[in-house]
């Protein structure tokens, strides 16, 4: 195994690159953690330091170890069923508020920051259960294309689907003990594509959206970074659409734009 350290200069120096790039940002005492994870590819690489790895990421132009190098450092824990207030709400009083807004029972809903779909595809299965929508369009995104390869796969481990309903379990995957495969159905109204938060030309593209999930993603980014992606998420919203952040999360001294509103103690953000 390869035995280099990563000192302080060349930690600065990944950690602004990682930041410039990705809106990431990794305090001082995550050092330890970003020397373990980018060992890895230093290895795959032959490279003989962290010195040598940051000009491979400046310099090499197609970007593909820049890819790697998201797909190492980002942390992509996620579960079907999380947060599941947030869901319900969602489900039963938001998705009905938007209906009655549109009068359309077409709905387009973004997890952004997906991971491995768990999300995107908990709310295509709560709403197919609902029965209130005609139409469901749900876009899954993230920074990592490892994710998001996993998340077209939607085959699980049992780890993912502990907190899953047992007759959604029984309904909605095919399971042989150890994994459990999804679906055709509920995949098939998820999309998946990589989309880096902080690059507005990417986010721009996106446009129209009811309902916006970006739960658990803004905790790495400091004020300046959450600031640029709230403003770009709201842009993507459709004029009384709502943005849903992680339950633990606020948006206070973040941005002034959005509307909060409560339901049934459950915070959400509304574009006005
Ligand atoms: C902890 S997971 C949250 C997954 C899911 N939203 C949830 O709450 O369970 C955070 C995800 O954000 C993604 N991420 C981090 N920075 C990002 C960026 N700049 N743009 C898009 N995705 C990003 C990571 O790759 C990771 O998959």
């Amino acid at each position: 195994m390869l035995n280099v350290a990563l000192s302080d200069t060349v930690f600065k120096q990944l950690r602004d690159f990682i930041y410039e790039k990705s809106g990431i940002y990794v305090a001082d005492t995550k050092k330890y953690l970003v020397e373990k994870k980018l060992l890895a590819r230093l290895e795959e690489k032959n490279l003989k330091s962290y010195e040598d790895y940051l000009s491979l990421l400046r310099f090499s132009g197609n970007g593909d170890e820049l890819a790697k190098l998201y797909d190492a450092i980002t942390t992509n824990e996620t579960y079907f069923f999380r947060e599941p207030q947030q869901l319900t709400v969602c489900v039963d009083t938001i998705i009905p508020q938007i209906i009655e807004q549109k009068k359309s029972r077409d709905i387009k809903i973004w997890s952004a920051a997906s991971s491995t779909g768990e999300e995107a595809y908990t709310l295509v299965m709560m709403l197919l259960e609902k029965r209130s929508c005609s139409r469901i369009e749900v876009l899954g995104s993230d920074i990592s294309n490892e994710v998001i390869e996993a998340a077209k796969k939607a085959v699980y481990g049992s780890y993912a689907v502990r907190s899953v309903p047992p007759p959604y379990l029984a309904k909605y995957f095919r399971s042989n003990g150890w994994t459990h495969e999804l679906d055709i159905a509920v995949k098939s109204m998820a999309r998946f594509m990589n989309i880096n938060l902080i690059d507005p030309a990417r986010m721009r593209a996106v446009q129209g959206m009811d309902l916006i999930f970006c739960r658990n993603v803004l905790i790495y980014f400091d004020d300046k970074a959450k600031q640029k992606v709230v403003s770009l998420l709201y842009d993507s919203l459709r004029p009384g659409g709502f943005l849903v952040i992680g339950s633990a999360e606020s948006l206070h001294s973040v941005t002034r734009a959005f509307k909060p509103v409560v339901f049934n103690k459950v915070v959400v953000y509304q574009r006005v």
